[in-house]
């Protein structure tokens, strides 16, 4: 396992609710923090290591020794309040940071793996992660929600990036966009 970067065709899946989890699930999910904290990230999502499900983890401290490790399953936000605008990256576009406009309080339902039940009105850094992450599960990067003016300050890295993608394709380090989306397909008929 390992966290893809732009433009890999996975990061624009949309993520299937997740119906069952189990030992399988949860080892992925272990191994998801642990590739978080070794990028020293605050929050990942599932289709950041190439799976469809519909979950994140988070730990607003980005180190195991500390923080709280949240795993989300099925989020839901609602009651969006606010604006609040500040920078954000991502795991999946190293190096790269922009400026997002997001509500700054939201309501998140979720389950987490033991199946209870999240309902919490979060702001500050968390509101902003949770709802970084739950884009990622909708196919959507914090790129595409920055200003027109903003996404022309960043055109050069992407392009930096597609170049990269493009070679490692070339190369046979990525495999075809149907072989791709037919592992999805398998995981999806598993769990979701
Ligand atoms: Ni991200």
């Amino acid at each position: 396992m390992e966290i893809i970067t732009y433009p890999h065709p996975t990061l624009r899946h949309k993520s299937k609710p997740i119906k069952r989890v189990d030992a399988r699930l949860r080892e992925i999910v272990r191994e998801m923090f642990e590739l978080m904290y070794e990028a020293k990230g605050v929050g990942l999502a599932a289709n950041q290591v190439d799976l469809p499900f519909r979950l994140f983890v988070t730990n607003l401290e980005a180190d195991l020794e500390k923080g709280e490790e949240m795993v989300f399953i099925n989020p839901i936000l609602s009651m969006p309040k606010g604006t609040e605008e500040n920078e954000e990256g991502c795991l999946s576009l190293p190096g790269l940071y922009g400026n997002v406009v997001r509500p700054k309080k939201v309501r998140v339902n979720a389950y987490n793996l033991q199946g209870e039940e999240i309902n919490a009105d979060i702001e500050g850094l968390f509101s902003r992660v949770v709802q970084h992450e739950t884009d990622h599960l909708d196919g959507v990067l914090f790129i595409d929600r920055m200003t027109d003016s903003a996404k022309i300050d960043i055109e050069g890295e992407l392009d930096e990036f597609e170049t990269e993608f493009n070679s490692r394709r070339e190369t046979g380090g990525i495999p075809a966009a149907a072989a791709i989306a037919a592992r999805l397909n398998e995981w999806e008929e598993k769990y979701c």
